[in-house]
């Protein structure tokens, strides 16, 4: 058995934890990446807060930290491939497989297929792969596919969950654009609209999985705003009553064959008072009549780590090229050191 080398790209709320599950899982770390001064020049362990030294320092130059031979890189920083793109192209032209929770990533021939063709060409040109993973891969992708394999004809499939955007570091509260008036999201949906990626890439791996083709896709985006004052970890601040607290991001799909695929993903700062628990729902209708899958309680914040890590191997082990999600296989528990896993 051989060990993994990896580089951690981003040490933010994600890459924090997935620096510590990594060093769980046999993995050597040889880089880490940030950008602001807080972070750059400290001790991995510091700035994840891991409880002990590393001996990595955490460095703002991703050239220097690439060149450590790593076999991986586990990228969380920003959502976007083409925001993304030019991190990514920099980890594969060094010659290290990506993986990533950079939400498009995981299907993103809809919606960035010159970029994705681009990072797929320089990917196959160094003989390594690149692939997402995260929140989708298992709890909204890989478990509904399984669920549609117990069904003789399928009519529809329909998904909701909720997560709580506090959970997550500054990256994600910007993204769903939680603190502002509901006047300044409705004008920055008007001038620049909504990326919907993150709902409809699952939608699009998840069709894809099952063999069918996407004939439409349509994508709406509500807000939800705060009934009260609104403390928000993730803000740092109190989200005023009336202020955006997150969004409902919904998809639809209808395809060639048939079936007609429906997700909503209500991602917003939890309510005081509220529950703060997760909710993954799935409806495949058809025949049998009804379908169900309930996860209450999901820890969203901790399996789109985990099932990052547990992917480590696959990513390794993938044909060379950008690989989606419907491509990567079913996802494994990895008991052993991820070296185990690794072929050759
Ligand atoms: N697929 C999923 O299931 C899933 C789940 C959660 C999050 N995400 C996505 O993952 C991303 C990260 O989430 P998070 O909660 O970890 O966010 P976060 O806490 O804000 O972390 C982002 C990290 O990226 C670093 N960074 C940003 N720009 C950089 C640059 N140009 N060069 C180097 N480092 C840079 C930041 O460095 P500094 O702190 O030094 O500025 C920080 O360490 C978001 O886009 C989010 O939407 C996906």
């Amino acid at each position: 058995m051989r060990s993994v080398k990896a580089v951690v790209y981003g040490v933010g709320a994600m890459g924090s934890i997935m620096a510590r599950l990594m060093l769980e899982k046999g993995v050597q770390i040889v880089g880490a990446v940030a950008r602001s001064p807080e972070k750059v020049g400290k001790d991995l362990g510091e700035v994840a807060g891991l409880g002990f030294a590393t001996g990595v320092t955490v460095e703002s130059d991703a050239r220097r930290a690439l060149s450590t031979g790593a076999d991986i890189v586990v990228v969380s920083v920003a959502s976007f491939l083409s925001v993304m793109f030019e991190h990514f192209k920099l980890c594969l032209e060094n010659g290290a497989n990506v993986v990533t929770i950079e939400e498009e990533s995981l299907y993103p021939w809809g919606t960035a297929p010159a970029q994705a063709a681009e990072l797929d060409r320089i990917a196959k040109e160094n003989g390594v792969s690149m692939a997402a993973s995260g929140a989708q891969d298992i709890f909204w992708m890989n478990l509904v596919s399984t669920l549609m394999g117990a069904a003789h004809r399928v009519d529809s499939v329909s998904g909701r969950c909720t997560w709580n955007v506090d959970d997550y570091g500054p990256e994600v509260a910007r993204h769903v654009h939680a603190g502002e008036t509901k006047g300044e999201f409705e004008r920055y949906v008007a001038e620049h609209g909504w990326p919907d990626f993150v709902v409809r890439s699952t939608l699009e791996a998840l069709v894809a999985d099952v063999g069918l083709t996407v004939e439409s896709v349509e994508t709406s985006v509500v807000p939800v705003l705060a009934e009260a004052d609104t403390p928000s970890r993730g803000l740092g601040a109190v989200i005023p009553q009336g202020r955006v607290l997150g969004v409902v991001d919904r998809a639809t799909i209808a395809t060639r064959e048939g079936p007609k695929f429906g997700f909503d993903m209500a991602g917003s700062v939890y309510r005081e008072g509220e529950a703060d628990v997760d909710v993954n729902e799935w409806v495949v209708r058809g025949e049998p009549e009804e379908l169900h899958l309930r996860n209450d309680r999901v820890p969203t914040r901790l399996i789109t780590c985990t099932s990052v890590v547990n992917r480590i191997p696959d990513v390794i082990n993938a044909e060379p090229g950008f690989v989606t999600l419907d491509k990567l296989g079913k996802p494994r528990y990895r008991a052993l050191p991820l070296g185990h896993y690794v072929n050759s």
